[in-house]
């Protein structure tokens, strides 16, 4: 054994001599491998979201094998094993409930076992931040591989974009300008390929934050699923990692403080997801970068969207992918310096390197920085005695005439309270009301879920109302839109002052200002704080009792209190 392999994390199972390396090695014989494989060559983990219950994930079994191509190819043992998978459009109460235990999956699957290095194969939304989150704590070398975008949604002569026409249909059906029948005909014309959610949603956002960490290859963010470069892109990751190994490039290397900067202002620029907030300040919580909600903020604030993509705009991703993608993005921002352009990447290079030459072919889709999309790319967030802790908007997708708005409160006690009430003809609401859901927190749903984007109600959607002023502790799909204050911490379920409103309370949004009040007197408020009782716990064992114990609130990024940070990838103990 040289010793350059004897330092190897793998050499401390598959180079041991006696019963331990028989053990080790000979039961993986079973499935035809090779002796030569264990000589000490790195050995690659290809962690996979398979699941045919996360139909965005469906194809990785593809994928999981051209990324095995380039790591034998490069001289690596490549070994694919499972974790628990998020499908967002089946599992209940919310994927997000989950994103934590899978990291967990992932952290405790990656040191148990005698890998090197390994790829992360995640496309639907929670997939992407559990694997990269997991790893993080482990901190071996990684690269994720993304899915990739499903192609283009065409119903009849429009082009439709994944959840964003869900909303829209939706709508349609309850204003009574769309047939039931139309509304399933459209299902198939949506999803007509493999891959995940073809708008600027959440999968594409962090599949685009991946990349931008420096955590992916270049153009892994864009490549449509179908398309036959997405394979290569897999077997390039395969032949990447081996050499990440080598070169000892761990996680920690290359996400520093300048790559969620980095991170932070490019989400601005493609109008991205929401919920890329939470998820990276759950990842720099694991890898120990300090970042906090008014970072987003801060670092947002100047930056335009220049991507004209749905929800924000008219495009899909596969209209990204032709126009360049998101290195011609990242081009647009190196060169008016809003990106550190010396942060390392997966690859060996600077980010700036990797994007110099990228080239845009569409300005329709990807616009200059000079000649911006949209002027406010960036998620504000808010601050006043209804959100102590924060709260967020995405301008980008709120209608402009809203973001200053003073208005009555129509308050929901939960989701149930919203589904009963929201279309009763006699629900005391017009276009000025303030619509608050409480109970879709971390805690209160619970799970976090994305119900945040509440529907209008449909008398006012029958007179043409689009938007309007919505509140609450919950998230918000990436491919939704509105005038919708979300994350509001502390939650509703802790105690936090949104438990606090009662229909017809006056509540002032000042997203310029940053501001959300709740414009009630503090003695008021008082009495009502102790009236107040928190809602019963939902269960009492298993993985939701650990998460209802430890779960941190949305300005922090939702984690289990006891994961923040990181335990390594130092090698347990023999079992025998
Ligand atoms: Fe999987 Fe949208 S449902 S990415």
């Amino acid at each position: 054994m040289s010793k350059r392999t004897r330092s190897r994390r793998s050499a401390e199972w598959f180079g041991k001599k006696g019963k331990d390396g028989f053990h080790h090695r000979s039961w993986m014989k079973n499935q035809g491998l090779p002796h030569h494989l264990f000589d000490g060559r790195p050995v690659i983990g290809i962690c996979n979201t398979w699941s045919e219950l996360t139909p965005c994930n469906a194809h990785f079994r593809v994928l999981a094998e051209r990324v095995k191509r380039g790591v034998y190819e490069q001289g690596g043992f490549p070994l694919e094993f499972p974790v628990m998978s998020l499908g967002e459009t089946l599992m209940r109460p919310s994927t997000m409930l989950y994103r934590n235990l899978v990291s967990m999956d992932v952290e405790e699957s990656v040191r148990a076992n005698p890998l090197d290095g390994v790829v992360l194969l995640a496309g639907c939304d929670k997939t992407t931040p559990a694997l990269l989150m997991g790893a993080a704590s482990c901190d071996l070398p990684a690269l994720v591989v993304s899915g990739g975008p499903m192609l283009n949604g065409r119903f009849r002569e429009e082009q439709i974009g994944s959840g964003t026409h869900v909303w829209k249909f939706e709508a349609m059906v309850r204003a009574g300008d769309m047939s039931m029948q139309e509304f399933m005909d459209a299902e198939a014309c949506m999803s007509r390929s493999v891959g995940h959610c073809m708008t600027m949603g959440t999968a594409s956002t962090m599949a685009s934050m991946a990349e931008t960490l420096g955590m992916a290859l270049p153009a892994n963010a864009a490549i449509p699923a179908a398309d036959s470069r997405r394979n290569v892109l897999a077997h390039m990751a395969g032949r990447r990692i081996v050499e990440m190994v080598e070169e000892g490039l761990t996680m920690s290397k290359i996400l520093t403080r300048e790559a969620f900067e980095n991170a932070i202002r490019t989400n601005g620029a493609i109008g991205g997801s929401t919920n890329a907030v939470v998820h990276l300040l759950a990842l720099a919580g694991r890898v120990g970068v300090d970042l906090s909600l008014d970072d987003w903020d801060a670092l947002g604030r100047d930056v335009p969207c220049i991507v004209n993509l749905m929800p924000s705009g008219k495009y899909l991703m596969e209209d990204f992918f032709y126009a360049g993608g998101l290195p011609a993005v990242h081009r647009e921002l190196v060169e008016a310096g809003l990106l550190h352009a010396d942060a390392l990447t997966a690859n060996g290079r600077t980010l700036g390197e990797n994007v110099a030459d990228a080239p845009c072919w569409n300005r329709d889709v990807i616009f200059p920085l000079s000649k911006p999309f949209k002027a406010q790319g960036g998620i504000a967030v808010l601050h006043g005695n209804l959100a102590p802790q924060g709260a967020i908007i995405k301008p980008s997708a709120a209608t402009p005439s809203l973001m200053r708005h003073r208005g009555r409160a129509v308050v929901f006690e939960d989701i149930d309270d919203y589904k009963a009430r929201i279309d009763d003809p006699d629900l005391e609401v017009d276009e000025t009301s303030v619509l608050v859901l409480k109970g879709c927190g971390p805690k209160g749903y619970p799970g976090f879920p994305e119900t945040g984007n509440m529907g209008l109600p449909a008398k006012l959607l029958k007179r043409g109302v689009t938007d309007m002023v919505r509140i609450s502790d919950a998230r918000m799909s990436g491919t939704a839109y509105g005038t919708v204050v979300l994350h509001t911490a502390p939650e509703a379920a802790d105690g936090g002052p949104l438990a606090l409103v009662e229909d017809g309370d006056e509540i002032e949004l000042d997203v310029p200002a940053r501001r959300l009040v709740l414009h009630v007197a503090d003695e008021v408020l008082s009495e009502r704080r102790a009236a107040w009782r928190p809602p019963e716990a939902h269960s009492d064992r298993g993985y939701l009792r650990l998460y209802l114990d430890h779960v941190m609130q949305a300005d922090t990024g939702a984690d289990l209190d006891f994961l923040v940070g990181r335990s390594g990838a130092g090698v347990p103990r023999e079992s025998h």
